[in-house]
């Protein structure tokens, strides 16, 4: 059941163009929880739940962990639970609705693992807001760093004070005015124009560890 609702709501976000990570970063999201085995993973940016199924069937698995996931769009994260309690997995996540900056201020657990999707311009926020709770060392990823402007005080921050990588992909779509990415529609193929599916475009994720 989870393989197939996991596989609905990826073919969702592609009919409904609701962005999400996509099959590539959400290996890379997913293989870095396995390594991490956190306990409090805190997700900014829930959509309907595509990146949260991804880290939660890896926390199923580990059979430890639980997921807190905000979102500030209550019809997408009604979506979202709903995915959840398809997928079989709702007792491992707290899904909250609002803006997350506040939200994670609202946190009062150690959080060992940070994922960051939400508006790009609230990275920076987000992280401050959460900071005094991350466990040291914390495990940090950054989703969309294609858009380095509008996340520069996030990115530097991370590259000159933790131990920081970029793992770049490349992607098809145009970009949403509401800050998010058109989905993601395979792989490169060679003399592939532009057509009607957007231009290609480089755009990846920073992987950090944060050390107090
Ligand atoms: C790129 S999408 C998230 C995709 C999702 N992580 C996935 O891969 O399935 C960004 C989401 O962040 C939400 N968002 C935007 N600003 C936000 C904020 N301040 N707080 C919480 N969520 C926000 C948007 O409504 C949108 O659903």
């Amino acid at each position: 059941m989870f393989e197939q609702v996991l596989a609905e709501v990826e073919q969702q976000c592609r009919e409904e163009r609701v962005p999400m990570l996509g099959p590539d970063k959400a290996k890379l999201l997913a293989s870095t929880v396995e390594k991490a085995k956190p306990s409090l993973i805190v997700e900014c940016g829930t959509a309907i739940g595509y990146s949260g199924l991804w880290m939660l069937r890896v926390l199923k698995t580990l059979g430890s962990g639980r997921l807190i996931t905000v979102e500030i769009n209550p019809d997408s994260a009604k979506q979202a639970r709903e995915n959840f309690e398809k997928a079989g997995v709702a007792e491992l996540v707290d899904s909250r609705i609002g803006d997350a900056a506040e939200i994670l201020k609202t946190i009062q657990e150690p959080v060992d693992f940070l994922f960051l999707d939400n508006n790009k311009d609230g990275y920076y926020t987000c992280f401050k807001a959460i900071e005094p709770q991350l466990t040291n060392p914390a495990m940090i990823v950054a989703d969309n760093i294609g858009r380095a402007d509008q996340m520069a005080a996030y990115l530097d921050h991370v590259r000159s004070n933790y131990e920081s990588e970029s793992h770049w992909f490349e992607r098809r779509g145009r970009r949403r005015t509401d800050g998010g990415e058109e989905t993601n529609r395979g792989p490169r193929r060679r003399g592939g124009g532009e057509g009607n599916r957007g231009p290609w475009r480089r755009d990846g994720m920073e992987v950090s560890i944060f050390r107090r």
